[in-house]
């Protein structure tokens, strides 16, 4: 029989806060001395943003070919958590592992900029940004919570205030402003949920281009095709509520109620969740919040 997953236990690292599992407190020690390799690629994204999305986007354009068939790889083999536990209770961090990993390695992080490895922040290796707008990265939160068995199931009124009330360093409207002030970094290229949902093969030929890859037109369709919602759905290394040992370790609440890891994947679910007085509320926060950035998101579709 499978072990059900413990629930996760929140702790504080450097003034932000973390779950455990899956977070290992071990591994984000390492995290700043991380010997990064001039080939090595960060996916980052705050929290139901599109990481997943944008890992397997990384993954295919870097893979060359057989792009049906790396496809099909676990996404968390191809595009490890770098601050992840692993799942083996005994085995090291995972970032203690990737020593050992070949180039290029591609890493996934929900970290803030400020605690990405220092070697990053000072150019080496690439970054790829992707940030979602926050009405709908709520909503995306809240189902998270609801279907995945290590967290704790909140009320959508409860899941709001905790959005709003987050420490400082794990704040919305702290982390992704600060990501967007690197937008400019050699290294670093900053790109929106809203935008990859309308232009899909445009972005997968951007990304391309940023990775120093160039790819065929044949092989830029491969892709394309195996980055869609539909498509990513479907596949049991993309969809985590499919995959054999997660399903019943991690999203048996979820499966029960038939939402999946690959819920929606669209702009503007927000209007089924918020009341006026919510949306009132959230919107003047934004403003305020936002006031010093240029940043903006379309989150309607
Ligand atoms: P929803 O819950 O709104 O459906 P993350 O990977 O950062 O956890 O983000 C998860 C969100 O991205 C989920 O949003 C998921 O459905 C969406 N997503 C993942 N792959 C997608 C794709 N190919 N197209 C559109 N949305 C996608």
């Amino acid at each position: 029989a499978v072990q059900k997953a413990p629930s996760a236990t929140l702790f504080y690292f450097r003034g932000a806060r973390f779950p455990s599992p899956p977070v290992s407190s071990q591994g984000l020690e390492l995290v700043e001395s991380f010997e990064v390799r001039e080939d090595d690629v960060f996916v980052s994204a705050f929290n139901k943003s599109g990481t997943t999305w944008t890992q397997q986007i990384i993954s295919l354009v870097t893979a060359g070919s057989n792009f049906s068939e790396v496809s099909k790889i676990p996404l968390g083999k191809r595009v490890p958590w770098l601050e992840r536990a692993d799942l083996h209770a005994d085995a090291p961090p995972i970032i203690s592992q990737l020593k050992d990993s070949p180039s290029p390695r591609l890493m996934k992080t929900h970290l803030p900029y400020n605690m990405l490895p220092k070697q990053a922040r000072e150019g080496k290796g690439k970054i790829v940004y992707c940030a979602r707008n926050p009405k709908d990265v709520v909503v995306s939160v809240h189902n998270m919570n609801f279907i995945n068995d290590y967290l704790q199931p909140l009320s959508w009124e409860e899941t709001l205030h905790e959005f709003l009330s987050a420490p400082p360093a794990n704040l919305w409207w702290n982390v992704i402003p600060e990501y967007w002030s690197h937008k400019d970094d050699a290294n670093l290229l900053f790109i929106k949920y809203e935008d990859i949902k309308k232009d899909l093969r445009g972005h997968v030929v951007k990304i391309a281009e940023f990775l120093g890859r160039s790819l065929s037109v044949e092989q830029i369709d491969e892709v394309t095709a195996n980055c869609t919602f539909a498509a990513m759905k479907d596949n049991q290394a993309t969809n985590l509520s499919r995959d054999p040992v997660l399903k019943e370790k991690v999203f048996k609440r979820g499966n029960e109620h038939g939402i999946e890891f690959m819920r929606k994947g669209q702009v503007g679910d927000w209007r089924n969740w918020f009341s006026p007085q919510q949306l009132e509320t959230f919107e003047a926060f934004h403003s305020e919040k936002m006031a010093g950035t240029d940043l903006t998101f379309e989150d309607e579709e």
